[in-house]
Formats: structure tokens, sequence, C-alpha cells
């Protein structure tokens, strides 16, 4: 189903966690809101450190059951370590292709994962399974061709983020998923499919401006020597790709806006 070298790309390295630490379902998961409620059973794959998860175990309550799953093991312990003993939340190490329960649950969610599956139908599909009659799956992913920095960045961070997107396509990640989810949703058997837009815009006048358009270097910083093992940058142009990135942020940067989508459908009854 996922072939070695999709695998080990999609492996979040070390040190990544506090990128996914900073979300929340207000600030990065937002489409959930609508459905969240005391009492709602819900499935989050490709949860990572469990953070939207907490938070939808937050609105669920303890008459709620969430829970969280990912095939890495240290990213499945801290989110073990950190929901403590919150009532109704819980974590597994599973894969999404192979994950197995009879339990059926009122919404199924992946957010930012499916980028990382070389065979997002067959995830797609599997998730299907586990949701309720009458229940949700909702994805939310990027398009990452559809970026837009305003003015464009460094010559350097635009190298190292072209090389980063042709990593991922030789690894068989479709960098353009968001906008090919529907036509999969339809093709595992939802008739009606909603999709939203849910860019996140960070814009100068932002307070967090800074640290959301940090991003990309970030994933300079953690993901960029996976490129340089693999000859696709070279480490020169990792570090300048860094540093003239923070310098455009603290000086001429003034937006950066992710494209992401809500893709949604609702499980026949
Ligand atoms: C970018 S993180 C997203 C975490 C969280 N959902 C969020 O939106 O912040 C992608 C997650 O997908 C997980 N992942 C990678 N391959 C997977 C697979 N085959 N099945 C389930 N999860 C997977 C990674 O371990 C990682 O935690």
């Amino acid at each position: 189903m996922a072939d070695q070298q999709s695998t080990e790309r999609a492996k979040m390295p070390k040190g990544y966690n506090p990128v996914l630490e900073r979300r929340t379902v207000e600030n990065a998961n937002r489409n959930l809101i609508k459905y969240l409620r005391p009492g709602l059973s819900v499935l989050d794959f490709g949860c990572g450190t469990g953070a939207i998860t907490r938070s939808i175990a937050d609105k669920t309550g303890p008459t709620g059951r969430v829970l969280g799953i990912d095939p890495n093991e240290s990213l499945i312990e801290q989110a073990n370590q950190q929901a403590g003993n919150t009532a109704g939340l819980a974590f597994e190490q599973a894969d999404v292709y192979s994950f197995d329960t009879d339990e059926r649950f009122d919404l199924v969610t992946c957010a930012r994962t499916l980028q990382w599956l070389a065979n997002p139908e067959a995830a797609l599909q599997n998730m299907k399974r586990f949701v309720k009659p009458g229940g949700y799956l909702a994805i939310l992913d990027f398009n990452h061709e559809k970026i837009i920095w305003t003015p464009e960045p460094p010559e350097t961070m635009r190298t190292f983020y072209d090389a980063f997107l042709k990593w991922r396509q030789d690894a068989g990640f479709d960098n353009a998923i968001a906008d090919h989810l529907q036509v999969m949703m339809h093709h595992i058997g939802f008739e009606l499919v909603q999709v939203e837009e849910q860019f996140e815009i960070a814009h100068r006048s932002n307070p967090n401006f800074a640290v959301a358009s940090r991003l990309w270097a970030e994933v300079a910083e953690l993901r960029g020597p996976q490129l340089v093992n693999a000859g696709y940058i070279s480490e020169d142009l990792r570090l300048q790709a860094i540093i003239e990135y923070d310098n455009w942020i603290a000086t001429v940067g003034e937006s950066m806006t992710v494209y992401l989508l809500a893709v949604e459908g609702q499980q026949a009854v």
C-alpha cells in the first residue's frame, strides 16, 4: 500500500512537534466546530502529538469519545503524556490503511495527513468504514502549489520550497491533494460532498505573522536535512534559505496565504 520511500519521507522528524503543538480546533481545524458538541464520538486519523485531538475532546467533554490514531510511536507517546487522564480521550498507534475496529463514530476526521500518503484514496476508503450512518467524514488538506507570498520570498527560499515539492512528488505524494479530494470522496461513495475554503492567512498586521509565516523556515530546519541527504539541495542553500527568509519576515514580508480546503461527506443513513 505504501512503499518504503513514501513511509520514510512521511515520517515526522523529532523536533517538528512545536508546529503541531500550536494547533487547536479554532486556529487550525475550524471546519470541525460546527459538528462538535458534548457526547460526540470522533476518530482523528494522523493525530500527531494530539494537540487538535485534545482540543476536540475539550468540546465533546467527558461523555464524548475521542480516539486519535498515528503510526509514529514517539508522537503517540507524547500525545498520551499530554492527554493525562482526560476522560473520553484515547490514542492508539496505528496506520490509516490498516487500522481496524468494530466501533463506529459520529465524526471521522483527518487533517494535513493525506498529503503524506502515496495512496490517499485507499486511506479514505478505509476511513469511511468507521463513520456511523448519518455521520461525517471531514478531511482538511493543502494544495502546496497554490501558496501565495506577498512579496515573493527570497530566491533561496523559493528554491528550497520547489525542491521540497519535488522531493514530496518523487515519493508519490500529491502536492495538490486539496483540489483532488472532492472527486476522491465521490469515488468512494459520498453523493453530496461539501467543500469549504480554510485558507490560513498570515498578514503583517496580525500579531502571529512572524510565527505563522515562519512555518517554511521551520520546514527547512526540520525537514530540510532529509532533502540534503537525498541530494535535492545543498546544506549551504538550506541554511541560506532560513537566514534570508527570516530576514524577509522581519523586513519586507507582507503576507502569506496557505491554501487549505475542508472536504466533507455524510454517510448514507
Ligand atoms: C502534518 S501532521 C498532521 C497532524 C495533525 N492532524 C495536524 O493537523 O496538526 C501529519 C501526520 O500524519 C501522520 N501519518 C503519516 N503517515 C500516516 C499513515 N500512514 N497513517 C496515519 N497517519 C500517518 C504523521 O505521523 C503525522 O503525525
